[in-house]
């Protein structure tokens, strides 16, 4: 019996047992962070070396970003400020690469896909984004006839996450591939480019449109699984069966390159994911919030740079409170506003709700706190909680922000506990739990990958909005399911916890030395620049 549910069970940490994992690392086995097509012409991209025109606060104004032209300048700033290298660090002998969007174990499964038709300096067809090289691989010619934008395929690689974590992997697959859908929408909003998950679209279609179900070009390579596919544009995306017909007959070139010689086998993560598999046509209820004032300033900073600065904490400082209204802005930045980034990619009712445990807020109780993302949860959560939280207003909050107060006390050891004894989960201002629907997930297996995505689409929120407010968070993926659902005494037919997060004052890991992203491929003889204004425009803000 492999379905979801009984996997999401399987998959679950206890506070007297981890999910079944390898226990222990195989350094020997260690994946290759970066696939490649041998084979496939290769495209080099620019680099964007300069600050794009844009401010973070300029995201969220009304008349947004300056639309720029979609070329092979524009579209290599997408792809290096969404899935883009964004620094080296290295420790002793130990060297490794930080990407835009974050990973779990930083183990990057998440591969993307360029699908364009010709445009100025890059022939259209279907391309592989390498990281590591900040080039497109060309995987196959195509007359693509649309106009308006671009398609960008999400796809997974399990293995690479398996081979550390094991059976729970499928589950950060599913988290860091929302990570990568909001660094996706945000670096095309700070290109004036709006975004839209492509929900009609089946998996099936979305591995042709790929080309990862060519068994023969993966002929000793690790499987990769579609994931999404987002239109990028102003335009109207085409419908699946006019792109897919007009790949009938190509020619693909390059066969993916293994990640390991050799692997161990999970197989309750290929059986969750065909039993999670999207059908083609299943369409999404829109979102319906109503109007939201505008967000608050939080930064002026270049939006290029606060993504590419963007880091995990390792440890908080444990005593800095962070100020009222930081606190409420990241907050505030968590509920879908109509055309914002990133949530009007999903355009969808909200269906991951934070319960928040709030350590050092300035003006705030120390206690556990609900957010829910829109009126019909708040009800919904308080159903299925426990009758006695006391669902008060929280004074000094704004009166649109849904935060309520369900019980004041010190929570700074159960949240460390409960997130795998890890100590950033209490030495943090504030750290969080998110609570997922899972009344439909029976019916619809294929919403049990949304519910993570929407929950790594918070954590990257999240992430972005601590570095404006010049602090920092970290995803948690690792965290004690069930001890959370009955310290909240949570229906868990109704909810459940997948996925933590914690934001405070980092305290930074001195021995760690840092190199610039991409100084490798400027040493190999340099890179045209990405120039997408004229040297006379000025940051706005
Ligand atoms: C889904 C997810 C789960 C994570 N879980 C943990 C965790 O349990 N503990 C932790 O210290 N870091 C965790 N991280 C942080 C990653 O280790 C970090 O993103 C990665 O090392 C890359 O570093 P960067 O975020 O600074 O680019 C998680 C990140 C993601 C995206």
């Amino acid at each position: 019996m492999d379905s979801v549910l009984s996997y999401h069970e399987r998959s679950k940490h206890h506070l007297d047992r981890y999910a079944p994992g390898p226990g222990g690392l195989d350094w020997a086995s260690q994946p290759d962070p970066f696939r490649c097509y041998p084979g496939a012409p290769e495209l080099d991209l620019p680099l964007l070396t300069d600050e794009l025109p844009v401010c973070w606060d300029q995201l969220f104004a009304s008349d947004g970003a300056p639309q720029q032209v979609r070329n092979a300048d524009s579209l290599a700033c997408l792809l290096q400020l969404s899935l883009g290298l964004s620094a080296w660090k290295s420790y002793g002998e130990s060297r490794w690469a930080l990407r835009c969007n974050p990973s779990s174990g930083n183990l990057h499964p998440t591969e993307g896909y360029l699908i364009c038709p010709d445009l100025p300096g890059l022939p259209a067809g279907v391309h592989h984004y390498r990281p590591d090289r900040h080039c497109l691989e060309h995987r196959t010619a195509a007359a693509f006839a649309w106009s308006g934008g671009v398609l960008l395929a999400l796809t997974g690689i399990h293995w690479r996450e398996a081979w550390k974590y094991g059976m729970r992997a499928f589950r950060y697959c599913q988290h860091d591939c929302g990570h990568a859908l909001a660094a996706l929408s945000y670096a095309a909003a700070a290109l004036g480019w709006p975004t839209r998950l492509l929900s009609e679209w089946g998996d099936a279609e979305i591995a042709a449109l790929a080309g990862v179900d060519r068994a023969g070009d993966f002929p000793a390579a690790e499987p990769e699984v579609p994931e999404a596919l987002v239109w990028i544009g102003p335009g109207r995306a085409p419908a699946a069966a006019e792109v897919l017909a007009r790949l009938a007959g190509a020619k693909w070139a390059g066969r993916a390159k293994p990640l390991s010689g050799q692997h161990r086998d999970w197989p309750e993560i290929p059986a969750v994911a065909e039993a999670a598999r999207k059908p083609h046509g299943t369409a999404m209820a829109a979102e319906t919030t109503a109007p939201l004032p505008d967000l608050a300033p939080a930064s002026r900073q270049p939006v290029s740079q606060l993504i590419r600065a963007r880091r995990s904490a390792q440890a908080f400082d444990g005593v800095t409170a962070l100020g009222a209204q930081a606190f409420h802005r990241m907050l505030d930045a968590l509920l879908p506003r109509p055309g914002q980034a990133p949530w009007s990619l999903l355009n969808a009712a909200p269906c991951v709700h934070p319960v928040l445990f709030v350590h050092r807020v300035a003006g705030l109780e120390p206690g556990i706190y609900c957010l829910p993302r829109c009126p019909q949860a708040a009800a919904e959560l308080r159903r299925a909680m426990r009758p006695d939280w006391l669902w008060a207003q929280v004074p000094g909050c704004p009166d649109h922000l849904p935060l309520y107060l369900l019980a004041p006390m010190e929570v700074k050891p159960f949240a460390a506990t409960v997130s795998c004894h890890q100590a950033i989960a209490g030495d943090s201002a504030f750290a969080l739990a998110m609570l997922a629907r899972f009344d439909d997930i029976a019916q619809a297996p294929w919403l049990y990958r949304r519910r993570f995505w929407e929950a790594g689409m918070l954590g990257q929120v999240l992430y972005l909005e601590a570095a404006a407010s010049l602090v920092q968070g970290t995803g948690i993926g690792c965290y004690f399911d069930d001890a959370v659902h009955r310290a909240l005494g949570l229906d868990t037919g109704r909810f459940q916890d997948i996925y933590h997060f914690t934001v405070g004052r980092a305290v930074v890991d001195a021995r760690l030395r840092h190199e610039p992203a991409y100084a490798h491929l400027e040493a190999d003889g340099g890179r045209r620049n990405v120039r997408l204004r004229s040297s006379a425009d000025a940051i706005r803000c």
